[in-house]
């Protein structure tokens, strides 16, 4: 059978940091409130000059090298954002050229903060089918640019930065029959479109808008798509919730994750947080935290990783991976 190993973790994370004190002296808002409501303490911004493309560039090149290979190998990338550098072309082949990639196809995904698990799943399905052998598939945004800053109910909880994974085509069988991308589900109910949106774009204002959001319809609904989509990655593949080592969900809020741990009985410290430091970069969440957890040796060989998201729409998703 032929699968996607993950062989290769990427991230960046833009130099500027601006925390809950400094929001504070521009908003009326406190260190104490968003820490209570949603556990963040700080933020990363991008400079005026840095784009979309180039944070995902960043975050692509260091997944590269940790897999070891060099640009000529990728035949496939596969961007997740809702901050493109235009309205078109893709800002993937923006990453294709930067990257030096001259084969394969680039293409954007549009499902915001479920973005990455969508991506996963394009990628892992091309593979699994032998259209494409190297991917890399990357999350980014810019949200900073996106955000209503006299807002004090959006503008506090969002960040910038990218993160990225390299995907690769592999038999198994035998002693790792096991391994590499075991299943992902994807889902969206377009009923809730209003609940989380930016109000502008090009088919209706033509400029490029601000994020609108109902804070407490979104919270709800995260909190129970997601955990649904991770019960049935663990049923689909005959698994149980604690059998799993880490669950990485999308990085909203610290309180939507202790609901999520609650409701599938999952210890808080199989959790990986990167909320806290980073705020919600929306499509980049999920591979930052992998990154991280990869990097500071908390991902091991052979551990069994979910991960699952929600995000506008609304759309939602879950991987459900072997390492
Ligand atoms: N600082 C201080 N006060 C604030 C702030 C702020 N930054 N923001 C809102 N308030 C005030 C409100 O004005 C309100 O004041 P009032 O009672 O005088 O009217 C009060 O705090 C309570 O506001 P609520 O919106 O009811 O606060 P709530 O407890 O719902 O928390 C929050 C708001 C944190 C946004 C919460 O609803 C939430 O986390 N929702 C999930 C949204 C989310 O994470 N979206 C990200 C995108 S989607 C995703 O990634 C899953």
């Amino acid at each position: 059978m032929r699968r996607s190993q993950i062989i290769g973790f990427g991230s960046y994370l833009p130099k500027k940091i601006v925390t809950n004190d400094d929001l504070a002296k521009k908003l009326n808002t406190s260190d104490d409130w968003i820490r209570q409501r949603t556990g963040i303490e700080q933020r990363h911004i991008a400079a005026d000059d840095e784009l979309t493309s180039d944070i995902a560039t960043n975050a692509a090149r260091t997944a590269l090298k940790d897999a070891g290979l060099e640009a000529d190998a990728v035949d496939l990338i596969i961007l997740a954002t809702a901050t493109p550098d235009n309205t078109f072309p893709a800002t993937a082949t923006r990453v294709q050229s930067n990257l030096g990639v001259r084969r394969g196809a680039a293409f954007d995904v549009q499902a915001v903060c479920a973005g990455y698990v969508y991506a996963l799943a394009m990628a892992d399905n091309m593979i699994r089918l032998s259209q494409a052998e190297t991917a890399v598939v990357i999350g980014a945004e810019v949200f900073s640019r996106i955000l209503d800053w006299d807002d004090r109910g959006t503008c506090v909880l969002f960040g910038d930065g990218a993160g990225a994974c390299v995907l690769r085509g592999a038999e198994v069988g035998g002693t790792n029959a096991d391994t590499g991308i075991l299943s992902t589900h994807i889902h969206s109910d377009g009923d809730y479109y209003d609940m989380l949106y930016v109000d502008g774009g090009p088919s209706t204002t033509g400029a490029s808008g601000y994020l609108r959001m109902e804070g407490k319809e979104v919270f709800r609904h995260a909190v129970q798509r997601m955990s649904e989509v991770v019960t049935a990655a663990l049923d689909h593949n005959d698994l149980s919730v604690d059998q799993l080592d880490w669950l990485i969900p999308h990085q909203a809020n610290k309180r939507i994750m202790d609901s999520i741990a609650k409701k599938l009985t999952l210890p808080d410290d199989k959790i990986v947080v990167t909320v806290d430091r980073q705020a919600n970069t929306s499509a980049a969440t999920i591979p930052l935290a992998l990154a991280e957890a990869r990097t500071d040796g908390r991902l091991q060989p052979g551990q069994l990783v979910a991960l699952t998201a929600l995000g506008g729409g609304f759309a939602w998703g879950s991987a459900l991976l072997r390492l």
